[in-house]
C-alpha cells in the first residue's frame, strides 16, 4: 500500500486535476482511496459528488475520526469528500496535541484495504497539508509551466524535510510534474528548463500539456481520462500513471 500526497502551496497548479486523473487510472487495476483534504472540495466535485448530501466528511474525520464512515464509492473509486466546513476545523484543532497525526492514524487503520491512497491538499502549508504529508509515503509536486511557478518550491522542500526530521517520518519525493505545458510559449519551455536545472533528479518524465478538454471535463464532473480518453491531457495522464507504477515497483 502506497500513500501519495499531491502538494504545492501554489494555487491552481494542477493538484486536484492530477489527483483525480491518477486516481481514476490507478483504480482500473488497483484498489484506490482518494482523500480530499481541501476545504474548496474540488476533488469531491471532480467526481460529481453532491456536497450538500454528505453527512460525514473529512471535517468530521479531522475532529472525531471514524474515517470508515466518510468513505463513499463513486465510479470505481472510494473517496473521502470535503466541504467548506473543513475550513473551520483549522481553528478547532489549534492547540490540540498530536493534531499533525490525525490523518496518519485514521489511514493506518484502513489503508491495508487499498493499494493506493491519493490525497489532494489545499494551496497552503497549513495543518491539512501537514496532516497529509505526515500520513504519506510519497509527495508528488505539480508545477505549472508558467512564470513564478518555481517560487515557493524551496519552502515546500523544506517542509518535507521538517516532516521527516521533526515529526520523524520517512516522506520521499515521488517527483515534480510539469503541468499545463504549452509547447508554443517561451515561458513554458523556460520553466521546464529551470526545473530540469534545479531539480533534475526529481523531474518526472511525463509532462502534462495545457488542454482545454480538462476544463470541460471538470465542468462535467468527471476526470478528463474518463471524459475523453483521446484528449492530449488524458494520454499524458495515462503515461504518468504508468511511470509512477513503474517507479514504485522498483523502489
Ligand atoms: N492540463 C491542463 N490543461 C488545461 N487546464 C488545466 C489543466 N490542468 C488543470 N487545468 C485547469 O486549471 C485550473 C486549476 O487546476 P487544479 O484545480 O487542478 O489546480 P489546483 O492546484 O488543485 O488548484 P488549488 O490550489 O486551488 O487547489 C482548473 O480550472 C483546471 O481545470
Ligand atoms: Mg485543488
Amino acid at each position: 500500500m502506497m500513500i501519495i500526497s499531491i502538494a504545492n502551496q501554489k494555487g491552481g497548479c494542477g493538484k486536484t486535476t492530477t489527483a483525480a486523473n491518477l486516481g481514476a487510472l490507478l483504480a482500473q487495476k488497483h484498489k484506490v482511496l482518494l482523500v480530499d483534504v481541501d476545504p474548496q472540495g474540488n476533488l469531491t466535485t471532480h467526481f460529481g459528488i453532491n456536497k450538500a448530501d454528505q453527512k460525514h466528511t473529512i471535517y468530521d474525520v479531522m475532529l472525531n475520526g471514524r474515517i470508515e464512515e466518510a468513505i463513499i464509492r463513486k465510479d470505481g473509486v472510494d473517496i473521502v469528500p470535503s466541504t467548506i466546513d473543513l475550513a473551520g476545523a483549522e481553528v478547532e484543532l489549534s492547540g490540540k496535541i498530536g493534531r499533525e497525526y490525525i490523518l496518519d492514524n485514521e489511514l493506518k487503520r484502513i489503508a491495508r484495504k487499498y493499494d493506493y491512497v491519493i490525497i489532494d491538499t489545499p494551496p497552503s502549508l497549513g495543518i491539512f497539508t501537514i496532516n497529509s504529508l505526515v500520513a504519506s509515503d510519497y509527495v508528488l509536486i505539480p508545477v505549472q509551466a508558467e512564470f513564478f511557478a518555481l517560487e515557493g518550491l524551496t519552502q515546500l522542500m523544506r517542509v518535507v524535510e521538517l516532516v521527516n526530521s521533526r515529526l520523524s517520518r520517512n516522506l520521499k519525493l515521488l517527483g515534480m510534474l510539469i503541468t499545463m505545458f504549452n509547447s508554443r510559449t517561451r515561458s513554458s519551455k523556460e520553466i521546464l528548463e529551470d526545473v530540469r536545472k534545479h531539480y533534475s533528479k526529481s523531474l518526472l518524465k511525463t509532462v502534462i500539456p495545457r488542454n482545454v478538454t480538462v476544463t470541460d471535463s471538470t465542468m462535467a464532473g468527471s476526470p478528463v481520462v474518463r471524459y475523453r480518453k483521446t484528449a492530449p491531457a488524458s494520454k499524458s495522464y495515462v503515461a504518468l500513471a504508468k511511470e509512477i507504477e513503474r517507479m514504485l515497483k522498483v523502489k
